[in-house]
Order: structure tokens, then sequence, then C-alpha cells
């Protein structure tokens, strides 16, 4: 949801600019731009379409400078154009502006600025911010921003240069990422971690702060004007945040699912996540949307086959309820790969204010859901560049299933040789893993077959259903095909109806004690016309009565999910890429989703 960095510095602002762009591009690629101080005031470059095309104008358009803001745009308000795309500038270009979120009362403010004789080029929400700092400005910079902040309502982060100070760059924080970072002699503003690697310190801004940013070091105020202090954390880096060069970042990032597996599995805090669990807790609920919420459900099934627990598990925008149903003995989960999802922060927070305690599943350590919650774990699955998840999703899973197994046993659920086993077998995950992928040609070829579908709908029974959403989810969002999941016992109540000559259902049917049901629901579908894609172990496959059925390793049903998902993630990148969609940045969507 729009990307922004900024940089001060003794180097090549454009460049450092347009790296940041580049690990943003996923938040957002309908536009991209540029504003820096040339010596001579401040430039501005920006066009719409993918960030190569502001590259290209940049080549022709030779801008210099030290010190600048950059944006990459999912857009909101105003179709991608180039007059739509960021920074703006204020009358006389005394000041531009970089925003991400969305501004709720921007109509008043445009009136209230025509009626002062602004006139605004754009349809977008953020522009008015630029004219009111400069409305504003008395020879002030800081006290400008702070009266404009004062009268915009909404979620916004913005980077703010202005020509009166050359070397200076402003950040604002409200209910939009942004993390301040600290290189040798330099520093840089970003909406996440990623676009500033040159890097090695960093700290992500609070709501209600604006950072001053010079060459020289940061000062952070609150929205009063009063000083903060500023303190910076080292950056850790990890090996799952390498990018494979000339392989989508999608797929690099299934492939790295046995690493991933393999850390998660290390450095699992048992210790500590027992301890939550030997605390009361009346109520479990989970919050997530999209994928996140799909590792919530396969979580639900679990402590109910294992635990005999009943858990819920809700969409966070679902959550935003009067009547939340939760108290001061509910342990909400949060799941969320990025941790500034606004529907899931806006839940947890609604959660917070009833009284219940937050556990966040987070891949980002800075991010604002872990320092919301109460106690956080974080998946160790590295940074996720394409849009559709896939890793952190599996990472999800594995440390849902680990905390589910640590429940079981701090609450006598589980005898201790069950327990053991499982345990072996969480041991074993990365290399059955590993298997999957070794399969990746011929699930290819099972997603050439069934590139041309009229629809696909993912079937499964518990947990095979749970991880039947996620798949059909993945399948959907990055080759558009039209697709649905269905629980398998469920056909005959009216989906059936649609099973027909070109249609597909891909049946996850991974647990041996229901290979009757499941075989019976190939049967259902094929004999309608309908061609069945069966994920099965690998001990079942040769008796499962499927055109095409793509093999897991025989794995207790508890962990199928895991080993399920890896085949739905490359069957649907192989779709996606055999009908030429671009599988990283999928149309009309955004990685970060930080608007409601
Ligand atoms: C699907 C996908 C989305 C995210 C959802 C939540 O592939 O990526 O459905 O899972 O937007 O994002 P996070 O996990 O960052 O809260």
């Amino acid at each position: 949801m729009c990307g922004i960095v900024g940089y001060v510095g003794k180097r090549d602002a454009v460049s450092l600019l347009l790296s940041g762009l580049r690990s943003l591009e996923y938040r957002g690629y309908d536009s991209s731009g540029i504003a820096v101080h040339t010596g001579a005031g401040i430039s501005v470059v920006k066009r719409a379409g993918r960030l190569s095309v502001l590259e290209e104008a940049l080549h022709e358009r030779k801008v210099k400078g030290k010190c600048g803001i950059g944006h990459t745009r999912w857009a909101t308000h105003g179709v991608a154009t180039d007059i739509n795309a960021h920074p703006f500038l204020s009358r006389c270009g005394k000041f531009a502006v970089v925003h991400n979120g969305i501004l709720s009362n921007y109509l008043p403010l445009a009136a209230f600025l025509r009626e002062r004789g602004v006139s605004l080029v754009s349809d977008t929400d953020s522009e008015v911010i630029a004219h009111l700092i400069d409305y504003y400005y008395t020879g002030d910079v800081l006290g400008a921003i702070l009266r404009a902040i004062a009268d915009v309502k909404g979620s916004f982060s913005l980077g703010v240069i202005s020509v009166f100070e050359p070397n200076v760059v402003y950040g604002v924080r409200k209910d939009s990422p942004l993390i301040v970072g600290e290189g040798e002699g330099e520093y840089a503003l970003c909406s996440d971690i990623s676009g500033i690697s040159f890097c090695d310190k960093y700290f992500p801004m609070d709501n209600g702060q604006v950072a001053r940013i010079t060459e020289n070091g940061v000062t952070l105020y609150d929205f009063k004007g009063r000083k903060l202090p500023v303190s910076f954390v080292k950056r850790e880096s990890d090996i799952l945040d390498e990018r494979e060069l000339g392989t989508d970042d999608m797929l690099a990032e299934i492939r790295q699912i046995p690493t991933s597996l393999m850390i998660g599995h290390d450095s699992f805090p048992r210790e500590r996540v027992r301890e939550l669990f030997a605390e009361e807790v009346k109520d479990i609920l989970v919050l997530g949307c999209g994928s996140a919420y799909h590792a919530g459900l396969v979580f639900a099934e679990a402590m109910r086959e294992v635990a005999g627990e009943c858990v819920r598990t809700e969409i966070a925008s679902e959550f935003l309820t009067e009547r939340p149903c939760v108290g001061k003995d509910t342990l909400v989960i949060a799941i969320s790969q990025s941790g500034e999802t606004a529907d899931t922060l806006l839940a947890v927070g609604r959660a917070k204010e009833a009284g219940a305690k937050v556990l966040s599943l987070c891949n980002v350590r800075a991010s604002s859901l872990v320092r919301q919650s109460d106690c956080a774990l974080i998946t160790r699955c590295g940074r996720e560049m394409a849009v559709a998840a896939t890793k952190s999703y599996v990472a999800q899973v594995q440390a849902l299933l680990l905390i589910c197994l640590e429940y079981a046993d701090i609450k006598g659920k589980i005898a201790p040789s069950a327990l053991d086993d499982f345990r072996a077998e969480t041991a074993a995950l990365s290399d059955k893993a590993e298997e999957v992928l070794r399969s990746e040609s011929y699930i290819e070829k099972v997603a050439l077959a069934a590139k041309d579908a009229e629809a696909v709908f993912f079937l499964g029974r518990k947990g095979d259903y749970a991880a039947a959403r996620e798949g059909s989810l993945k399948l959907k969002e990055v080759s558009y095909l039209f697709s649905e999941a269905y629980p398998s016992g469920e056909l005959k109540h009216g989906t059936l109806a649609l099973m027909e000559h070109g249609v597909y259902g891909v049946i996850v049917a991974t647990d041996p004690a229901l290979f009757g049901k499941n075989a019976a629901t190939v049967s259902e579908i094929t004999c309608r016309g309908a061609s069945a894609i069966v994920i099965a172990p690998a001990s079942l496959a040769a008796e499962m009565p499927a055109g095409y059925v793509l093999c897991i390793p025989d794995a207790p049903p508890l962990f199928s999910p895991i080993l399920s998902a890896v085949v739905m993630q490359l069957f649907a990148y192989y779709v996606a890429k055999a009908r030429g969609c671009d599988v990283d940045r999928p149309r009309n969507l955004a990685k970060s989703v930080t608007v409601e």
C-alpha cells in the first residue's frame, strides 16, 4: 500500500532512492517518483507504471543531489497517471511530499485550499498535504509540518523536503509504518527496513512522531513539537533475506521453504510458549487476514484434533464489531507476515481495549504489530518480496503447530509417546518439503494442463479443507483463474451443480483415515466431466482414481498442510506463468495492506 523512502548523506540520492523503491515496489506498483534537492531547487520526476518507467525517465533527465524522497504507489484515490503519482509539489515548488495512507478529510481540506487560491492538480487525497504545509509556512519548516498535520485526519506516513532546508528530510508517522535508518554519515527513511539495506542501524518510528533527518543525525519530536529521545538498534541480517537473481521472487521464496522450516524448528522458543500457556487462558482467538487467517484455520483444526480445544478464528476486518466477545481471560493470537496490515492492527487494538492479551506471530520484528502486542513470536523465514505469501504462510503454520503441541502437553491433553512422535516429525518436515520440491517439474506439467480451466475448485476435509482455502487463494491471486474452496462434504449441497467439462477440482486428500471419502469426491466430480487433481501421500497415490496425483511424503495429517501448501504454491506459480501473468506483482494487489 504505497512505499516511501528518503535519503540524506554524501552519496548520490537518486540511485539510493531508486534502489529503496525497488525493494518497496511490492507495496504498490501503479506509479513511482522521486523529488531531489539539486542545489537549484527541488526536481521531481514521476511516472505512471512500473519502476522501470521511472528509471528510463531518469536516464534521460539527469537529476543529481544528495537529499531526496521517493514513492511507489498503490492507487486509492485517482487512477494511475503521471499527475496522480507522488511526490507532490506545493506552489512554486517550495515543498515536496510523499504519502502512504489515506486521508479521510481531504475533500474539506481541498476546498479550504481552493478558497485561498491554491490549485490542486491531482485526484489524490495526498496532494493537500504539500499545499497545507506551504500555507502554514512562516519561516519554520517543522512548525509548518506540525500545523498541517494537526488539520489532517486519517492514516499517514510522510516524507517531506523543502527548498528552505536543502539537506533535511522530514519523516512523519501516524498509523502507517516508517523506519529511520543510520548508515555511515548518512540517514534514511523507509516504509520498511528492506528499502534501506545500506543502514546497519534503525529504529521504527511510533505513531505521533516527526523525525528531522540531516546527514549529521536525527532529531525526533512529538506532534506538539516536544523533543523525544532517539535510540537506534542494530539490524540483524538473515540468510533468507537474500534474493535469487534471475528467478521470480515467488518461486525463489517457495524454494526457501525447507531452510525456513529448519530455522523455524531450531529457533522455536518452546519454553517461552510454555510459560505463556502456564498462565490462565480460558479462550483463544486467532485474528489475521488472507493467508495469515488461513494459517489460523489450520491451527484451529490442529487444536481440535490434538488438544480437544475449541479455538475461534476471525478475519480481522470482520472483528471490528461493537461486541468483540473477548475479555481478560482471552489470548488473542494475531498473525501477520508484515505486521502492518491495517485491519489486523485495528482488530488487535479492539481486543486489547476489551482486556485481551495479545501474542503476535509476525515475520517483521520492527513492525507495528509486534510493538502493539504483549508478546511476540517471530517467524524467521526472511524477507518475502513476492506479493503472494508462500514461505511466510508455511512458517506461520509451522509455528502454530509447534504451539499446538506445547499447549496440548502443558494442559495434559496428549500422551507423552504421541508427543515424542510428533516432535520427531516436526524435525523431519524440512526434508519432506525438500522432497516435494523435487517433484516441481511434474507439478509444472499438471499446471500446464490446467492453465485454461474455466474454474478450479479446491476441496478437502478438516485440516485439508483449511489447506485448500489457502491453495485456492494462491491460485486466484497470481493466475486470475476463478477459484473457490469448499469442504468436500458440501459438494452435494450445491456446488456439484458447477462440475462439468473444463472445470478442475483440486482434491486435497492427505489423511489416510479419509481415503474412502476423498476417493468418492474424486469420482463424484469426474463422472460429471470435471477433471481431478489429487494431492495425496505417496503411499496412497496409486489408489487414487484421478488423472493427476501430486504426491507429498507420508506424514501425520497434522503436518500435511505444510507439505500440501508447497505443492499448491508451485501449482499456482506454474499456472500463472503458463498464463503469462506477472507472478510477483499480481494486478490490483499490494503486499502490505496498510489501509482498511
Ligand atoms: C495472499 C497474501 C495476503 C496476505 C494478507 C495479510 O498471498 O499475501 O492475503 O496474507 O494481506 O498480510 P499480512 O500477513 O502481512 O498481515
